[in-house]
């Protein structure tokens, strides 16, 4: 297989509010960060997955792995601190082992479980026109930026009072989704020129170097667990696929 992919686990989930990494709760009888190994596992097209996790994580995930069939395809990274700095390890372990056979890299949230195939070859294919695309929904909600908003969680930093919001029209406003999937060269240069640099997503970092990444619509139960209540609403899609 030509494609390598790069799933960030090594986050703690801090926002879903459990004690143990949010990758490890229940999802259809095994853990959360599973789902979205066997999917890529199941594709032919995928030569490796690099699973970058925590130093803390990592006994657990090397013996959860050892439940999998097709195993022997999985290598284990340390990630970083910053979901960048994670991708980045795992791209220096693409570098260490693919000897020139991988093509092209997917990034994709270990908490992303329920990506469709469907969705996949939209996205390989674009990628292999364009050399990079990404997933992604259009906004459905109305947008507002608060000035002094700049946590992930909403809540301010600053001055205690309320915020301003500023309405933004959300006409032609997409929701990046992952897998964000890229030639191999592209991606390696947009981090040898960016490392270090803040990112939640990876075509940031591609689209800073002026190459154009294509948006695919992709489906909109893509989810990623984030809080408890999406852990619920993954549980009943999935039952729901089962019938
Ligand atoms: N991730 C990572 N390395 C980091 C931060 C995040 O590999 N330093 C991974 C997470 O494990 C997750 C994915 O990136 O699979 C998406 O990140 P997010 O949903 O934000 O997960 P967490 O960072 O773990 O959660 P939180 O932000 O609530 O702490
Ligand atoms: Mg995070």
């Amino acid at each position: 297989g030509s494609v390598a992919v790069i799933l960030p686990a090594a986050g703690s989930g801090s926002r879903f509010g459990e004690e143990e990494n949010k990758l490890f709760a229940s999802l259809g009888n095994r853990s959360l960060w599973m789902h979205a190994v066997e999917i890529f596992l199941r594709r032919t097209e995928v030569g490796m997955i690099v699973l970058a996790v925590s130093d803390r994580d990592r006994e657990r995930f090397e013996r959860e792995i050892r439940e999998l069939s097709g195993s022997d395809r999985i290598r284990v990274v340390l990630g970083g601190d910053e979901r960048s700095d994670t991708v980045a390890a795992a791209l220096d372990e693409i570098d260490r082992e693919s000897a020139n056979t991988i093509e092209w890299v997917a990034v994709h949230d270990a908490a992303r479980p329920l990506v469709r195939d469907t969705d996949l070859d939209d996205v390989f294919d674009a990628a292999r026109q364009t050399n990079a695309a990404i997933l992604a929904t259009p906004v459905t909600g109305t947008l507002k930026r608060e000035p002094a908003g700049n946590r992930e969680d909403g809540a301010r930093t600053g001055d205690a009072g309320l915020g301003h919001g500023t309405t933004f029209d959300r006409r032609g406003m997409w929701v990046a989704q992952t897998p964000q999937v890229f030639q191999l060269s592209l991606i390696r240069g947009a981090y040898d020129r960016h490392r270090g640099r803040r990112a939640t997503d990876d075509a940031e970092l591609v689209e800073r170097m002026g190459h154009p990444v294509a948006l695919v619509p992709g489906a909109a139960d893509n989810l990623k667990i984030t809080y408890p209540a999406d852990l619920l609403l993954a549980e009943a899609l999935l039952s729901e696929r089962m019938k």
